[in-house]
């Protein structure tokens, strides 16, 4: 089978297309076969292996300490089922799946093997894709909308109350604007200009170019921040909260991570910082969201898998507004 591949870490270009083995499912696998992936901020900092320093000793151990260790990027992805083994229940051949594959990736090619057992290391979540989506649509839902609604329900966002999403552009913060909105809560989206009327489009109440205002200088306060830029203010966004407001930080620096400690100790404000895993049920909700008419995928654009190295120098070059998908076929129509 075809595969967008990397052998090393590096720029877009050490991706290539390569002939691979097709997988084979294991008894409580699935096979897929994928009809679109992404290419997210996640696939980005893997290929070029930019995480923060506390993080990436562990993180370049568990990847691939000379090499990657799994040479196929792609962490969520949409198809059809060609083959289950013999442990799976639920699902048949020709099925419409979507699924989250986890730390292993995978989804950057024509076949991958899903596990519905999240215990499974490396594979997450599959579940049926929600009828009323392309594979396009649905292969953009499970990352981002696994981790905003993660964040957001262990923030307990209530009806009426101020959110604001910092980072609102990206995979995780246009699920987290429209899961915010869902919740009933009032929403500020801050991200660059050129996204502002994509997030106004998806529900956005407020939204905040970031490059000609400071959001923790602008004199709102919010109960909810949910940030997902590494550079933020920790203090200045905390000055930002309500009383017992709640800061979620999905990308910490170390500081933060042991500021968080103190604050949570100290303050009537809360500091949120976990890895978000990804969950079946989690998968459910959004494909009841996605049917409701409560969530819709944001995609940018669409690259056929060849042009896999041209996808990640896009979402590298930081002006997409939503979702870079990657088909494994010629693009569907919009
Ligand atoms: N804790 C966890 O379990 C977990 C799980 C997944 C991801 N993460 C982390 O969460 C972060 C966000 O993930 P993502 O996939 O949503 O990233 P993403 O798609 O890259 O989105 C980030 C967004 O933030 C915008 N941005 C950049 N600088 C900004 C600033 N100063 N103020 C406001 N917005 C700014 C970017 O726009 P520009 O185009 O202007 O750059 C982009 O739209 C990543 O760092 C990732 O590592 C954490």
């Amino acid at each position: 089978m075809r595969a967008a591949v990397y052998r090393e870490y590096g720029s877009p270009d050490v991706i290539r297309i390569e002939d691979v083995e097709k997988p084979t499912p294991e008894d409580h696998q699935i096979l897929v076969r994928v009809r679109a992936s992404t290419v997210g901020t996640w696939d980005a900092e893997a290929r070029s292996f930019s995480f923060p320093l506390w993080f990436w000793l562990p993180l370049r151990l568990a990847m691939g300490a000379r090499r990657p260790r799994w040479p196929v990027l792609g962490q969520e992805l949409a198809g059809d089922v060609e083959a289950v083994g013999k442990d799976v229940t639920g699902f048949a051949p020709g099925d419409r799946v979507f699924a989250a594959v986890g730390l292993g990736f995978g989804a950057h090619a024509e076949y991958a093997c899903v596990s519905s057992r999240s215990a499974v290391p490396h594979v997450r979540s599959v579940t049926h894709m929600p009828a009323n989506m392309s594979y396009a649509e649905a292969a953009t839902l499970p990352v981002g909308g696994d981790n905003a609604l993660h964040f957001l329900r262990l923030a307990e966002v209530r009806p009426g109350e101020q959110v604001l999403v910092n980072g609102a552009g990206g995979n995780i913060g246009v699920l987290a604007v429209q899961i915010a909105k869902h919740y009933g809560a009032e929403v500020t989206a801050v991200d660059s200009a050129e996204k502002l009327d994509a997030l106004r489009g998806i529900g956005a109440d407020h939204v905040i170019d970031y490059a000609t205002t400071d959001f923790t200088r602008a004199g709102k306060t919010y109960d909810v921040i949910f940030d997902l830029v590494f550079q933020s203010s920790y203090s200045g966004a905390l000055a930002a909260l309500n009383p017992k407001g709640r800061y979620i930080i999905a990308n910490p620096r170390f500081l933060s991570l042991l500021r968080a400690r103190f604050t949570n100790r100290t303050s009537t404000k809360t500091v949120i910082t976990q890895f978000a895993g990804s969950k079946l049920e989690d998968l459910v909700v959004l494909r009841e969201l996605a049917e409701a008419g409560e969530i819709r995928a944001a995609i940018d654009r669409q690259f056929p898998l060849e042009k896999a190295a041209e996808a990640h120098a896009y979402v590298d070059s930081g002006r997409r507004a939503g979702a870079v998908v990657l088909t494994m076929e010629d693009p569907e129509p919009a």
